[in-house]
């Protein structure tokens, strides 16, 4: 159907790529509060600027709902307290799609206008958590605010505190040295900025660019009574003498990405030598320099989301992270690691030249050992000064990862044979073959290059297909494939299965790029065209559940025959440093001594998502345990008890699910397989006792998953 509206397409990509949150420019021709209504599931909030946005919907029929909520605080309470009311539009034209919509879009609210409104919408979760503390939907919420304000990488970076000590012991070098006035720029919580101030009260100022951490950072310092002129604004926006009194002898900044260069470094330490900096010899910078290391690597894991005999990566960022040592399948660097850049950050002059020009290369590299190069892998030697140097070398990392380059190459290459790599520095560094890519090879993007490679998941939908073809032997068979993009059409083309099937597949969830082959209705049509099989994937590659689709899986008549027909959840009881690490500040002695633990936490959740379950250091506490099933029953809760294994503090339940064919079964926790892992966090860690047992309280709902300790 042709839709009024071009927002529409947009709605649908994001809702079938299961946004959390939308963060969407106001155009002049977007209806915000259509969007709003369309995606409304919950109390919701949105802005739009009428200055710079007319959301005229004179001319369009419109329904017009009203929403209210109410919450009972407790089952004594006579009187319910109502929640706030908000009232939307919906075009009449759009009216009737919001059913396939809503459930997946949101699972909170959209964001029209920006940070801002995020913390408006994490005040009213958090009034409505307190009203309806059972609430699920409004734990999510609140907890996808916390992770859209404060980037989760602020956990393990606070607690790597040989990090912290290597800045202090550099901050207190350059203070000795006779430095008066130190800008740090991006100060995130106030942390080096509270160890400059710690020995020398006199002089610190401190930008930062992202309204969040500027507001944490204001509370931290204040409660840590450093007085530190605390500035919000971008480094590059900085005025002389309106923000900053005059040019400072000292300029901290920790800015360094995986890949070194990718949150502007180069752009903000040039433009700070210009602007702010004193141009005497003793001002300087911590960091004063980096070496840039790359290596090539084999690896299964890199392989398998990023090439194939007849597919190649589409390129959608100019490079991954992996920790590398987390790899499940492991890794083996195939050349030795050579420098291919060195940057002085004290070098005014070099840093506009490559900000200006940027740095262009061909390097050679010689394998020292035959594999098949599926990536270069970039670490660096960031030098604080002369004498102290952080590396995220693999072996050795800390909190960083190292960026992945995927180069696609399938075949071996021999010992002594040589690459050439062409290296690209502008604002961020790139690395590529310099042979031009093979043009026949067509562009799939990484997840699902991470699918067509996972041998057992094809094999599984093979031996169905094979199954049905083998019990329907005439007519048009229907099969309807709910996955992302059409996972059996491929199957079926591969093992040259393709007569007599027509393939459909959901336009809510799958743009038809894949060929003609496959047929895209709507999922209202779906529903109705009785298909002999309907193929799904209900979890995310995240580890996480995928509402969107179990939610439609809901709707489609019980005689339908899905598979898997069955899916459950499993876990473990678990106890983990490192996962703590990732996920909250373990203790103020980690910074050194400076309270901040009490602010950040604040912003941790009770789930972490994307893990790779088999590498992550960890003691077991418990044997793998049934929880509940999330397919074909949807919503669940209850309490079990599980026996403890092993004693342990236990962090969280890791969660896996087993997918259930009518040939066999899978497991998500098979290495090889293209989906990551989720656990549950617990608040704090729990101990555990070997030989007793604990209860394990679950709830499913809408999509969510959640476990805790009683
Ligand atoms: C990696 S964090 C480091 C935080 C803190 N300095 C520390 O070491 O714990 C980088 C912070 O710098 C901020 N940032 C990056 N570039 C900036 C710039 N040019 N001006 C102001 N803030 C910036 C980011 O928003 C982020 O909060």
């Amino acid at each position: 159907m042709e839709t009024p509206f071009e927002e529409w397409k947009f709605i649908e990509e994001l809702a079938a790529n299961q946004h959390d949150f939308i963060r969407t420019p106001v155009s002049a021709d977007l209806c915000g509060t259509a969007i709003f209504g369309i995606l409304l599931d919950y109390p919701v909030i949105y802005h739009y600027d009428m200055a710079s946005f007319n959301g005229n919907m004179s001319g369009i029929p419109l329904n017009v709902y009203t929403a209210a909520a109410e919450f009972v605080k407790n089952a004594h309470d006579k009187q319910p307290l109502s929640a706030k009311l908000f009232s939307f539009s919906v075009p009449k034209a759009l009216d009737g799609y919001n059913d396939s919509i809503s459930p997946c879009a949101l699972k909170s609210y959209i964001i029209l206008n920006g940070e801002e409104s995020a913390e408006e919408a994490r005040g009213i979760f958090q009034e409505v958590l307190a009203l309806n503390p059972g609430s699920l939907r409004a734990l999510r919420a609140l907890e996808s605010t916390s992770n859209l304000l404060v980037s989760r990488w602020h956990f393990p970076m606070l607690n790597d505190e040989r990090r912290n000590s290597l800045y202090r012991d550099a901050i207190d070098a350059a203070l000795k040295s006779g430095v008066q006035s130190v800008l740090d720029i991006g100060t995130g919580t106030g942390f080096l900025s509270y160890l400059v101030w710690r020995s020398n009260p006199a002089g610190v100022y401190a930008c930062e660019m992202n309204t969040t951490m500027y507001k944490i950072a204001s509370e931290v310092l204040k409660k840590n009574n450093a007085d530190v002129q605390l500035i919000p604004k971008k480094s590059t926006d900085l005025l002389i003498p309106d923000d900053l009194p005059e040019r400072v002898d000292l300029v901290i900044c920790e800015i360094f990405d995986a890949g070194l260069l990718g949150e502007g470094a180069l752009e903000t330490l040039s433009h700070a030598w210009e602007n702010l900096i004193n141009p005497s010899s003793n001002s300087r910078v911590i960091p004063s320099s980096a070496d840039v290391f790359l290596a090539l690597v084999e690896s299964p894991d890199i392989a398998q989301s990023s090439c194939g005999k007849k597919t190649c990566l589409l390129k959608e960022e100019p490079y991954d992270s992996e920790v590398l040592s987390s790899l499940p399948r492991g890794f083996r660097i195939l050349s030795t690691p050579t420098v291919i850049l060195h940057l002085n950050f004290c070098d005014p002059e070099e840093l506009v030249q490559i900000v200006k020009n940027g740095k262009k290369s061909l390097v050679d590299i010689e394998l020292k050992v035959s594999g098949v190069p599926h990536a270069a892998v970039i670490w660096f030697d960031l030098h604080l000064n002369e004498h102290l140097t952080i590396t995220t070398h693999p072996s050795d990392s800390g909190c960083w990862e190292q960026a992945i380059f995927p180069l696609g190459s399938i075949d071996p290459v021999l010992q002594g044979n040589v690459l050439t790599l062409a290296i690209d520095v502008c604002d961020y560094i790139s690395v590529e073959l310099a042979s031009e890519p093979n043009p026949r090879l067509t562009p799939f993007p990484s997840p699902h290059l991470k699918v067509i490679n996972d041998d057992l998941y094809l094999g599984q939908i093979q031996l169905e297909l094979k199954q049905l073809l083998g019990d329907l032997n005439q007519g048009d068979i229907k099969i309807l494939d709910l996955h992302d993009f059409p996972v059996a059409a491929i199957v079926l083309k591969e093992c040259g299965l393709k007569s007599p099937c027509t393939v459909y597949t959901v336009e809510t969830l799958c743009e038809n790029v894949y060929g003609e082959d496959v047929k895209v209705i709507s999922s209202e049509q779906a529903k109705q065209e009785r298909a002999n099989i309907v193929f799904h994937d209900p979890i995310s590659k995240d580890g996480t559940l995928n509402p969107y689709v179990l939610s439609l899986l809901q709707q489609f008549p019980k005689e339908t025959k899905f598979q898997p027909s069955h899916v459950e959840a499993w876990g473990y009881l678990f106890e983990s440093q490192r996962l703590e690490e990732m996920s909250r500040l373990v203790s103020d002695e980690r910074t050194l001594g400076y309270a901040v633990a009490e602010f950040l936490n604040r912003f941790s959740v009770s789930y972490h998502v994307d893990l790779h379950e088999s590498t992550l250091p960890k003691l077991r506490c418990s044997d793998d345990f049934y929880i509940c099933d999330i397919f074909p029953c949807l919503d669940y809760s209850g309490v079990d008890a599980i026996t403890v294994t092993t004693s342990g503090s236990a962090v969280g339940i890791m969660v896996f699910f087993r997918l259930c064919y009518s040939s066999g079964l899978l497991c998500t926790k098979d290495v090889g397989h293209h989906w990551k892992h989720m656990c549950c966090l617990f608040p704090e860690p729990t101990k555990v006792v070997q030989g007793t047992q604990v209860g394990v309280l679950y709830k499913v709902s809408q999509g969510e998953i959640y476990l805790a300790i009683q």
